[in-house]
């Protein structure tokens, strides 16, 4: 039975007094332990440290939204894993469709990171997804399995059980349009067969992974009732407590 993860990725938004504040109403909200369900949320870097001393004691992961590969040197605005670490995080989201769109990011970046994050001792939760024009050139499978190519083949299968994927259709992210359970279900269940042929199945029934892209306390509760759907990495909603937190209900409830 796979335990759902509902992820706040906060992206370049608030600012340190909002920040603080957020975090607060989360650790206090939060009803459920983490049996029923894992929570966590991603301020940008400057705002770390302060968080993680808001979260200490709590059910409440700290998540970065980026980190490097190296783990130390000439690397100019990079913040290396194990500072990640240091900063009080236990997650990192790897691979976002922000970082490959305006990053530069590549498949091979992104298994460099990955590396590095499972090295420091991070869980990953690692990005993907296809662009509108490829879903309507019918080459999403295509897309998906390349990038899972990219970042995960030759791990070891035992640096799975750090690994969260989160499917995030890019023409859904920060856009209203939400996939429709359908959709994101036969995705879904496309990246846990792709994990059985590359890990096994025992791995891949135990892989979570993460729904993203204009998820809203109005569609979690049908995206979360899916066989392969087991939580959500959050944006926008992510900003407000009482939506985030009644998206971390419904992934609680639901399964
Ligand atoms: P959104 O973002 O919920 O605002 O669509 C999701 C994400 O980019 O992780």
């Amino acid at each position: 039975m796979r335990v759902p993860i509902v992820f706040g990725n906060w992206k370049m938004n608030l600012d340190r007094t909002a920040i603080a504040a957020l975090a607060k109403e989360i650790v206090t909200g939060l009803h459920h332990d983490c049996t029923v369900v894992d929570v966590g949320i991603c301020p940008p870097f400057p705002y770390l440290e302060r968080t993680a001393a808001i979260l200490e004691g709590s059910n409440v992961y700290l998540g970065a939204q980026n980190g490097h590969w190296a783990e130390s040197g000439a690397y100019t605005g990079e913040v290396s894993m194990s500072m990640l670490v240091d900063a009080g995080c236990r997650f990192v989201i790897i691979g976002h469709s922000e970082r490959r769109q305006y990053f530069g990011e590549t498949d091979e970046i992104v298994s460099r990171k990955i590396n590095s994050a499972l090295n420091a001792g991070l869980r990953v939760i690692l990005c993907v997804g296809e662009t509108e024009e490829q879903r309507d050139q019918g080459i999403t499978k295509k897309i998906i399995a390349g990038q899972l190519t990219g970042a995960l083949a030759g791990k070891a299968e035992s640096d799975m059980p750090d690994m969260v994927i989160a499917y995030e259709p890019i023409w859904a992210i920060g856009t209203g349009r939400t996939a429709t359970t359908d959709q994101a279900q036969e995705v879904h269940a496309f990246i846990r067969e792709w994990l059985s042929k590359e890990f096994g199945t025992t791995t891949a029934e135990s892989v979570r992974i993460q729904y993203g892209g204009s998820v809203k306390p109005n569609n979690m509760a049908a995206l979360i009732s899916m066989p392969d759907i087991d939580g959500a990495l959050v944006g926008g909603a992510s900003l407000k407590s009482d939506s985030f937190l009644e998206i971390v209900s419904h992934a609680a409830d639901g399964k």
